[in-house]
């Protein structure tokens, strides 16, 4: 067995190596002028070989840097089990206006294309996006992770509150470990101009308690500003964030800071100064049960 890192997550890769005591080898990009990138893997892959990388920002040069690696270690390996611990496009799972092009169903068919055997992923956004695999494909959630690193900020009688309501079975899970309660924001976004609609949840007085803002991921930051403000107009206490995958694009990191956030937590599927929860154990036992 052997772990191959690809460009958007060495660090973590190699993290994932040692936890499972095997090689590591680093996948090589090289950016034309114009934009193309070309891989290198300098030498032939045998047996079982991990593929690690992430699809964040630039999304479609990660992957096609993904799809590149796979492509050419399969010619030598018996299997390949692509870890991408952020998975990218899952969000657009249902076409939701005429003539959309439901793109995770592209993604997912595309890595069985180029050979993969199995995939690895944390905190997928959407089951139905994952459906749409045909190879075998495991999930894992870093709910417990984030909500251990919680514990331990001695936070005010802290509530824990879904960023969206599809998270909110989630947010049950991580206020559980806390032994708190937990609320759900429900969020509407327009199809056409993707602006963001709040229904406030049923609040009991919050005056004091700390809040903990959960999601899977944070993009432009909006969803979270938004729960913030919403969380301050009840007389809260200090409010932290816990997301599985910092995207933070843009200066969302900042907007987030200025709306009155104390910290913004995340795992490490996205190399950032947030990201302060290291997955690396998970996703190589996951690798080790396939
Ligand atoms: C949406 O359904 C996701 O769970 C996130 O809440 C969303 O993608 C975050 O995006 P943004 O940070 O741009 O509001």
């Amino acid at each position: 067995m052997e772990v191959i890192g690809g460009p958007a997550s060495h660090s973590l890769a190699i993290k994932i190596a040692k936890r499972l005591n095997v090689k590591y080898v680093k996948a090589n990009v090289h950016i034309f002028a114009d934009g193309e990138s070309k891989i290198t893997i300098s030498h032939k892959p045998r047996g079982k070989v991990i593929v690690v990388n992430s699809t964040y920002p630039p999304t479609d040069s990660n992957l096609i840097h993904t799809f590149s690696i796979i492509d050419k270690a399969k010619k030598s390996a018996s299997s390949i089990v692509a870890i991408i611990p952020y998975l990218g496009y899952l969000r657009q799972d249902i076409a939701f206006l005429p003539g959309e092009v439901v793109t995770s169903k592209v993604i997912a068919e595309s890595f069985s294309a180029v050979g993969t055997s199995q995939i690895i992923t944390i905190d997928a956004h959407s089951e139905i996006a994952l459906s749409y695999f045909k190879i075998p494909t495991k999930n894992v959630s870093a709910i417990n992770k984030l909500a251990q690193y919680c514990k331990k900020l001695n936070l005010e009688n802290p509530l824990v509150a879904a960023a969206d309501f599809f998270w909110s079975a989630n947010a049950k899970k991580f206020a559980d470990i806390l032994s708190t309660d937990s609320i759900a924001i429900n969020k509407q976004r327009d199809p056409n101009t993707g602006k963001l609609h709040i229904i406030s949840p049923k609040m009991t007085d919050l005056k004091g308690r700390d809040v903990i803002i959960v999601d899977d991921m944070i993009s432009t930051g909006m969803s979270i500003i938004n729960a913030t403000h919403l969380l301050k107009r009840q007389n809260c206490g200090k409010i932290y964030v816990c997301c599985s995958h910092g995207l933070l694009v843009n200066d969302a990191k900042r907007r987030i800071k200025n709306a009155g956030v104390e910290k913004i937590i995340c795992t490490n599927t996205i190399p950032s100064t947030n990201s302060i929860v290291d997955v690396s154990d998970l996703l190589a036992s996951a690798a080790l049960s396939f």
